[in-house]
């Protein structure tokens, strides 16, 4: 067995279980429960002294909660004198609001990576984070990051099990850095299509020029609500796409988003394990292990 502990958080024990196995590290689920007025009581169980510690939380679909956790837990590994303490944040939260759009605003995703700095993490490891105008998250954070992807896993899958050629679509500007890496992995083509944001839930997609394919992949980093894909496969479907299968890293699905995508005509849903969810047919922990290793490499 190697030396590293794996911590793993509320909604990320089962990733964790697989990220120790994967190290051959002693694996430890966290103890946390919530008083009745909603604060949060966390212990860790088991001596950290002088070891080596991944502490594995997704901050999915509670992202304030999840937060907090992650500060609390971070500060007490370092307080109980963790000898190094990599962050496991499979999904990062606040990334969307990486800018002030209207006076006033702010601007979350800072706050959010000077908090994880402050916890005194020595490095963190995501997967896909929502990166649009900021390139680089160790810049913003100030620690080394490794950002990994499970695009070409998710569509390696859907090669794997429909065995079929497709073309890779991606349903905005921003998601040509997912879909492109997807198409690369599989030797296929991709398009991006052009969307509009009108409010939480409505978006306008479009495209000036001709789609010609039977099937292809529908690829996001983030499905939340579902109205990006939704739009996107009505907007295939009037152009005559036949088959269309849906893949995103974080299946967020609120609001009942996966009933809509299916009601729309999707013909398969494939999503990771970053969030959890029912349609998690592709396991982060590979690509995560992967990163582990990248920001050891860089910080020792
Ligand atoms: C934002 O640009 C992201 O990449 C996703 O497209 C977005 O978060 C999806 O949100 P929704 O499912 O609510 O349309």
């Amino acid at each position: 067995m190697s030396d590293f502990v794996v911590l793993g958080g509320s909604g990320s024990v089962n990733l964790a279980h697989k990220i120790a196995r994967g190290l051959d590290g002693l694996f430890v689920p966290l103890i946390t429960r919530f008083f009745p007025d909603r604060e949060l009581y966390v212990r860790v169980p088991v001596d950290v002294e002088g070891r080596r510690i991944i502490y594995v939380k997704s901050m999915a679909l509670r992202p304030n909660e999840g937060l907090v956790e992650f500060l609390f837990v971070a500060r007490t590994l370092r307080e109980l004198g963790a000898s190094y303490i990599i962050g496991v944040i499979p999904y990062f939260p606040y990334a969307r609001q990486d800018s002030r759009f209207k006076p006033g605003e702010v601007i979350s995703l800072k706050v959010v990576a000077d908090a994880i700095r402050w916890s005194g993490v020595d490095a963190v490891v995501t997967v896909d984070m929502h990166l649009h105008r900021v390139s680089d998250p160790s810049s913003i954070l100030g620690i080394p990051v490794a950002n990994v992807t499970v695009m070409g896993d998710l569509a390696s899958y859907v090669i794997q099990t429909r065995k079929e050629r497709f073309i890779v679509v991606g349903p905005d500007e921003e998601a040509e850095q997912w879909a492109s890496y997807a198409a690369k992995t599989v030797s296929a083509d991709y398009v991006i299509l052009e969307k509009e944001r009108l409010g939480d839930e409505e978006v306008r997609i479009s495209f000036s020029k001709d789609i010609v394919a039977d099937r292809v992949l529908l690829i996001d980093d983030i499905i939340s609500t579902g109205s990006t894909i939704v739009e996107a496969i009505e907007f295939l479907k009037k152009r005559g796409v036949g088959e269309i299968y849906v893949a995103c890293a974080h299946a967020l699905l609120v609001s009942g988003a996966d009933a809509k995508i299916f009601l729309a005509g999707a013909r398969d849903l494939i999503a990771s394990d970053t969030v959890n969810n029912p349609y998690a047919k592709v396991s982060s922990h590979k690509a995560i292990i992967k990163g582990i290793r990248e920001v050891m490499r860089n910080t020792r």
